[in-house]
């Protein structure tokens, strides 16, 4: 590690921060990272005036990551973790990619396999220039100037409440490779206040180390919007956080090497929520639409002119189109924890949010339902009929399958026993769609010797007039496709 980046300073004063410096940060809050050690203090202020060296005590002066030179391990190597180690490789860093998953490593190595967004060439740049190893040996993490910790944060098998084992395991393995003058960043979306509690004191028990006045730990959300070639890891603005003044600092000074915007967020608390807000905004607007294009449906009121027409006010309306309901395991994660924090930490269920979760969850069965009413119209039954979806991924454009509700539809309506085929040409392998359905190209004749047509996702390159135009019955869940 470069010594004017991360290796501690020699520093003034031995407490984190002045109680002084710290409420200008945080107004109106309390700091948990404020930690003194003994020492000999000012009288008059108070302020430690033991004169500290080497790397065992970092401080204020120690204050930012102004260069890319050092060692970064970043443990989890999905759609986040592999954006931070590429991006941090490309500017300079010496970059471990750590994966559980042996596989993932071995197509990261070969630059092959699912880069929803990500550029091959980039990839096999950084890895054949040596910049970037991917590895799924947990002894590579060792010597680390900085640790992001980008491992999945699902919720439990009841989709009550939040599952932080990943993280957990990636807090011990930063915490047994550890030392002085380090940062870690958790970029996982995690509930408020879980950096503190949970990656926290398992970083102090494995190192021995206190975060805030050893080493620096701090929460960045990611906020990638995979597909987006608009707003990039690079170009969109990076919420960095600390438990300390200096670890926002570390944290500010590492992203600015990374990212073009780099914005303060005063506690780590609300860095945390910020991101689950984010996320929920649009799990509640996805909800909102969707009941509404479902009764809108119901009156024979075209819901996609309406949507569009509302689109059309410039100021006070964010526009949300309808579909199949919200995806993407990120987003109903996030609004999950969001959901449990109100009712299980705040002592006050979200209701609006409890709401949109509900409403989105009745979207699979509202779809079956609506199916089986359109072939039973036609005098047919819904078992036994051959039913073509078209699109399998979360949203256009991309592959990713995780929450997709297309696929939970393409599963339910295996078990009412309907012969299913879903064409998707972005979607490879899906390990979460159910063997019996059958992967197909779309076409218009294979549109016209079915009973039921059902658009999921409006992929570009999917030919809606020719692909509509059949005697089956059609359910557009993206009434504002074209
Ligand atoms: N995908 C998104 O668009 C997105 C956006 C913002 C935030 N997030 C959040 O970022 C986090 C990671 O999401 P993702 O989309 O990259 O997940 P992902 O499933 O694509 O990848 C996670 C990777 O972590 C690996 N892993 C699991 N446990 C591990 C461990 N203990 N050590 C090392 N590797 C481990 C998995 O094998 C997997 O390859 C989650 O908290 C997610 O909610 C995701």
């Amino acid at each position: 590690m470069h010594p004017e980046n991360l290796q501690a300073q020699p520093v003034e004063c031995c407490a984190v921060d002045s109680p002084g410096d710290v409420e200008a940060l945080s107004p109106g809050r309390g700091y948990a990272g404020s930690v003194r050690v003994p020492g000999r203090h000012c009288p008059s202020t108070g302020k430690c005036l033991q004169r500290r060296t080497g790397s065992a005590v970092i401080g204020k002066s120690m204050s930012s990551i102004k260069t890319p030179r050092g060692n970064v391990a970043v443990i989890g190597q999905g759609h986040v973790g592999l954006r931070v180690a590429l991006r941090a490789a490309e500017v300079g860093w010496q970059v471990a990619g750590y994966d559980v998953d042996e596989g993932r490593v071995k197509e990261l190595r070969a630059a092959s396999g699912s880069m929803d967004g990500i550029d091959r060439e980039r990839l096999r740049g950084v890895v054949e220039g040596g910049s970037y190893m991917p590895t799924a040996r947990a002894a590579d993490v060792a010597g680390f100037d900085v640790a992001v910790i980008a491992v999945p944060t699902p919720v439990d098998a009841g989709a009550i409440r939040p599952d932080m084992s990943h993280v957990e395991d990636a807090a011990r393995l930063a915490g047994a490779h550890l030392r002085a003058g380090a940062v870690v960043s958790v970029e996982s979306t995690v509930y408020p206040g879980a950096t503190e509690e949970v990656v926290r004191p398992l970083l102090e028990a494995a190192s021995g180390l206190a975060a805030g006045t050893d080493f620096h730990l701090g929460h960045s959300p990611e906020r990638i919007d995979t597909g987006n070639s608009v707003y990039t890891f690079e170009n969109t603005p990076k919420l960095v956080s600390g438990v300390s003044a200096g670890s926002l600092e570390a944290l500010a000074g590492f992203y600015s090497t990374l990212v073009e915007s780099v914005v303060k967020v005063p506690g780590v608390a609300e860095a945390e929520l910020a991101k689950i807000i984010e996320n929920t905004f649009r799990e509640v607007n996805v909800a909102f639409v969707n009941e509404i294009a479902a009764a809108a449906a119901a009156l024979g009121i075209d819901a996609g002119e309406a949507f569009a027409a509302a689109a059309t006010k410039p100021f006070g309306f964010l526009p949300f189109t309808p579909g199949p309901g919200a995806g993407g395991h990120c987003l109903v994660g996030a609004a999950t924890y969001l959901a449990w924090m109100g009712r299980e930490r705040a002592g006050s269920p979200l209701q609006v949010v409890e709401a949109s979760l509900a409403a989105n969850r009745r979207m699979t069965a509202g779809m079956v339902q609506r199916i089986h009413e359109g072939i039973r119209l036609r005098g047919g039954d819904l078992a036994g009929s051959r039913v073509l979806l078209l699109g399998l991924a979360y949203k256009a454009g991309v592959s990713q399958t995780e929450s997709s509700p297309a696929v939970a539809l393409a599963n339910a309506l295996v078990e009412t026993g309907a012969e299913v085929m879903a064409a998707d040409p972005y979607v490879g392998e899906c390990r979460e769609l159910s063997p019996a359905v059958a992967r197909v190209e779309a076409s218009g004749a294979l549109a016209r010797q079915v009973d039921a047509v059902v658009l999921l996702v409006d992929h570009p390159g999917f030919d809606l007039r020719e692909l509509f135009d059949t005697p089956a019955f059609v359910l557009n869940m993206r009434p504002t496709a074209s």
